[in-house]
């Protein structure tokens, strides 16, 4: 059952060539001496097709279950293409069908399904085109993103999934447990008694694998985590997932100018490698997703990112001659209106945002000599916003106990924390990428559920 997947013969196949191809049909046309079933194994967005002379043993009877969504082995010589929609086609000679697919209950037909159909059917939708062609593109950033880091010496730490901590301090965990929840243990004072959970202890999914990576980094000097995080915020957004995957460098050595210009090589990096290993697919969404993909993708590989501070952006938004939904002001943190505001019609490319306010980002980042502002970075990208948040992390113990403090956190839960700063503590900074949003930023698609193969949400955790 071995054979060259579809897109190695489509691209290098040779009239003459006798080959055997495993794949699903995708359409069929039935014509006087003959039909055309175009198949599809998923390895690219174009499809083969299959011409199916009346004279095959059964022809009838094969013909009728060469329906759309059908199983099918197909063994033949390739034939030059009359047609000018391909190079070649593939002349059966037999035809063996594993699994028909009854037209009547099958729920992907030859029109346009809407995305929303298409999340009700997560474990069909992959057949269609653009979703095919989102987790190729999906693939081809993983491929990109860990050539980019081993190709510099980085080594890829896997941190742990189920934490104690809350790196972010935002609250927004879901917990493990293996407490029996409608008999929970408590303690005298009637509070749930973890010690006598798994754990012993309360835990949670991680949010971030940040801390674990600076563990990391004070061994290994460059390392990066690509893993699931876990965030319980009830946001319905286009742009949040409950579950998702983030990309986590983290440097020693480096401070938030290294941080940065790691982000923008890292980033330019992963549009030039999907470009190169996914051209189909990228001009498939630039004419069917956003006529802007291909444009975009080049301004992100050519041009250099826009960088301000933050009390600069908070400037140039007071004097945008347009109303915002929620107030600017110094202090108060960057909306999505005001982040897009900034990329899309400011400066048309991302735009590396620093020195926010001390009393809106987490205590871990490094503070700045004027104490009201910390060392840290978000990347904003014209259609999505926030595609990037990182920083400078604070290497002085002191400092670092004091902001812990001042965010009300319990210097004993993070002991080991502290010691990375007790023991040959060096400057370092790293960052987080949301994976999601930059397939989303490179492919156009909108909706952040379908660019994941099964998205986890508020109310929906299907498949
Ligand atoms: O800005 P965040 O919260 O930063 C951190 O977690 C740091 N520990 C990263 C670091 O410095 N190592 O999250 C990083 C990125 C965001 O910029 C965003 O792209 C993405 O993760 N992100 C989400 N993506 C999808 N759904 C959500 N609910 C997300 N929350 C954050
Ligand atoms: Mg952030």
């Amino acid at each position: 059952m071995t054979s060259r997947r579809m897109i190695e013969w489509l691209r290098h196949g040779q009239p003459g060539d006798a080959i055997a191809i495993n794949a699903w049909v995708r359409t069929k046309r039935e014509l006087k001496d003959f039909a055309f079933v175009e198949v599809n194994d998923g390895s690219s967005l174009q499809g083969l097709q299959v011409v199916v002379p009346s004279t095959l043993p059964d022809y009838e009877a094969v013909l009728r279950s060469l329906t759309t969504g059908a199983s099918v082995s197909v063994e033949g010589v390739l034939v030059a293409s009359q047609g000018k929609n391909q190079r070649i086609e593939l002349k059966a000679e037999s035809i063996q069908i594993w699994g028909t697919a009854d037209p009547e209950t099958y729920p992907l037909q030859k029109k346009r399904h809407s995305f929303e159909f298409l999340r009700t059917i997560a474990h069909l939708r992959s057949r269609t085109n653009t979703l095919g062609a989102v987790f190729r593109v999906r693939n081809a950033c993983s491929a990109a993103i860990h050539e980019f880091f081993q190709t510099r010496g980085f080594l890829w730490a896997h941190t742990p999934i189920i934490t104690t901590g809350d790196c972010e301090g935002a609250g927004e965990q879901f917990s493990v447990t293996s407490l029996n929840l409608n008999q929970l243990p408590k303690t005298p004072e009637q509070a749930v008694d973890f010690s006598q959970d798994f754990f012993g202890r309360p835990t949670y999914l991680t949010v971030s694998g940040q801390l674990e990576a600076e563990i990391m980094a004070m061994a290994f000097s460059n390392v990066y985590t690509f893993g699931p995080t876990f965030r319980a915020e009830n946001s319905n957004t286009s742009r949040h997932l409950a579950e998702f995957w983030m990309v986590e460098p983290e440097m020693a050595f480096c401070d938030l100018g290294g941080d940065m210009d790691l982000a923008e090589a890292f980033l330019k990096h992963v549009f030039q490698s999907v470009l190169e290993k996914c051209p189909e697919d990228m001009a498939f969404f630039n004419e069917r997703i956003d006529p802007s993909v291909l444009s975009t993708a080049e301004t992100i590989i050519n041009q250099e990112f826009a960088r301000i501070t933050y009390t600069e952006a908070i400037a140039l938004l007071e004097k945008a001659e347009r109303t915002f939904e929620y107030p600017v002001e110094w202090g108060l943190d960057l909306q999505s209106e005001h982040e897009r505001y900034l990329a899309e019609d400011l400066f048309k490319r991302p735009v590396i945002v620093t020195d926010y306010p001390t009393g809106i980002k987490a205590f871990y980042m490094r503070l700045n000599d004027d104490e009201r502002t910390v060392a840290a970075m978000d990347i904003l990208a014209p259609n999505i916003g926030e595609i990037i948040g990182g920083s400078q992390r604070e290497e002085r113990l002191d400092v670092l106990e004091r902001r812990m403090l001042a965010q009300h956190l319990n210097l004993e839960d993070y002991g080991w924390y502290l010691d990375l700063r007790r023991y040959g503590t060096v400057p370092h900074a790293g960052f987080g990428l949301g994976f999601e949003r930059l397939v989303q930023f490179i492919t156009g698609m909108t909706n952040i559920r379908d660019v994941i193969p099964f998205p986890r949400t508020p109310l929906s955790a299907e498949f």
